[in-house]
C-alpha cells in the first residue's frame, strides 16, 4: 500500500504542479484508463501487497479455526504465498488459489476476497462459513472454480453478478441455507460445465436462461423448493451429463426432448408432482 502511494507521488511531482496541469494529468489518466482492457487495469491497481491485506482481513474474520491453520501458518515470518491453503503464480507472485477445504472454520466470508484479482480457484468447502457469498466475487474476472459446498452460507445469491466471470468452469454451492430465486444472469458463462445448487431453500422456478449454459454438463439443483415446471430449454443442454432435480415441488410433465439428449446418464426427478 505504502510503497504504491509513494510511487504514485513521484511520478507526479516530474510535472509542474499547477492545479490546471493536474487536472490536465488527472484526465489523461482516466482516458488511458478506460481505454485499458479490464485485466491490465487490475494489474495496475492491485499489487501483492494488496493480496496480503486481503488474505489477513480473511484470516481476521474467521472466528473458530479448530485446527489451527490459519492461526499458526499465516504468521508474518512466513510469505503468504507460503501459507497454507494459498498458491501463488511462479512468476508474478499473485494469489492464483485459496484452497482451505474441510478444515472446520467458522465465520464470514471477507469482501476483500474481490481484491485477489488474480484468482482462479477458490475452494473453501465443508466448513462452517455462514453470512452471505460476497458479491465482490463477481470480481474475479480469472475465476474458474467456485466451491462453496457443505457451509452455513444463507441470504439470497441473485445479486451476486457473476457475468463477468466469463472463465468459469464450476460453480459449486450446494448444502447451504441459500435462499431467493436461482441467479438468472449465467448466460454469458460460455465455460460453466458444473452447476451444483442443490440442498439450500431457493424457490422461484428454474430459469429457461439456463438453456444458454452450453458447456453445462451438471445442473443441480436437487432439494429446493423450486416449484413451476421444468423450462423446455433445459433440452437445448446438448451435452448434460446429470440433472438432478429431485425433491422441489415440480410440477407439469418433463419434455420428452430432454431424454433425446444422447450424453445424459442421470435424470433425477423423485419427489416432485411431475
Ligand atoms: C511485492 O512486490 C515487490 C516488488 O516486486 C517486492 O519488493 C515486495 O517484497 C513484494 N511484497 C510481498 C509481500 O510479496
Ligand atoms: C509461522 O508459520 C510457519 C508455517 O507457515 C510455522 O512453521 C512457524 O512456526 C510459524 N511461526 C510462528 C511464530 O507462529
Ligand atoms: C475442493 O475440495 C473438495 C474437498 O476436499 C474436493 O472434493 C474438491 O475436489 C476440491 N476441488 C475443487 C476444484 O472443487
Ligand atoms: C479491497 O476490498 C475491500 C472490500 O471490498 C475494500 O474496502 C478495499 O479498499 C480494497 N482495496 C485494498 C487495496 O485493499
Ligand atoms: C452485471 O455485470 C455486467 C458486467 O459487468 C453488467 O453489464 C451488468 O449490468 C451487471 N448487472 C447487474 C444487474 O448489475
Amino acid at each position: 500500500m505504502m510503497k504504491t502511494k509513494h510511487e504514485t507521488t513521484k511520478s507526479l511531482s516530474y510535472f509542474p504542479s499547477s492545479s490546471s496541469t493536474l487536472s490536465i494529468i488527472n484526465l489523461l489518466c482516466c482516458l488511458t484508463f478506460l481505454t485499458l482492457p479490464t485485466s491490465t487495469l487490475s494489474t495496475i491497481l492491485h499489487s501483492n501487497e494488496t493480496d496480503r491485506i486481503a488474505l489477513l482481513d480473511f484470516k481476521h474474520r474467521i472466528s473458530h479455526d479448530p485446527r489451527e491453520v490459519l492461526l499458526n501458518s499465516w504468521n508474518d515470518s512466513v510469505h503468504h504465498c507460503r501459507w497454507q491453503g494459498v498458491s501463488c503464480g511462479r512468476r508474478h507472485q499473485r494469489v492464483v488459489a485459496l484452497r482451505l477445504p474441510e478444515k472446520g472454520l467458522v465465520g464470514t466470508i471477507s469482501p476483500h476476497i474481490g481484491n485477489l484479482t488474480f484468482r482462479r480457484d477458490f475452494n473453501l468447502s465443508g466448513n462452517g462459513l455462514y453470512g452471505q457469498v460476497p458479491s465482490e466475487i463477481g470480481k474475479l474476472l480469472r475465476l474458474r472454480s467456485l466451491n462453496l459446498f457443505a457451509n452455513a452460507l444463507t441470504g439470497e445469491l441473485a445479486g451476486v453478478n457473476l457475468s463477468s466471470c466469463v472463465r468459469l468452469e464450476q460453480i459449486v454451492i450446494s448444502r447451504n441455507g441459500l435462499h431467493g430465486r436461482l441467479p438468472v444472469r449465467l448466460s454469458s458463462l460460455k465455460k460453466l460445465r458444473s452447476l451444483r445448487l442443490g440442498r439450500n431453500h431457493f424457490t422461484g422456478g428454474i430459469p429457461p436462461s439456463f438453456g444458454n449454459l452450453s458447456s453445462l454438463q451438471f445442473l443441480g439443483l436437487d432439494e429446493n423448493h423450486l416449484g413451476g415446471s421444468v423450462p423446455n430449454e433445459i433440452s437445448e443442454l446438448w451435452g448434460l451429463n446429470i440433472l438432478l432435480l429431485d425433491a422441489n415441488n415440480l410440477t407439469g410433465t418433463l419434455s420428452s426432448s430432454l431424454f433425446n439428449i444422447t450424453s445424459v446418464r442421470v435424470i433425477s426427478i423423485t419427489d416432485n408432482s411431475l
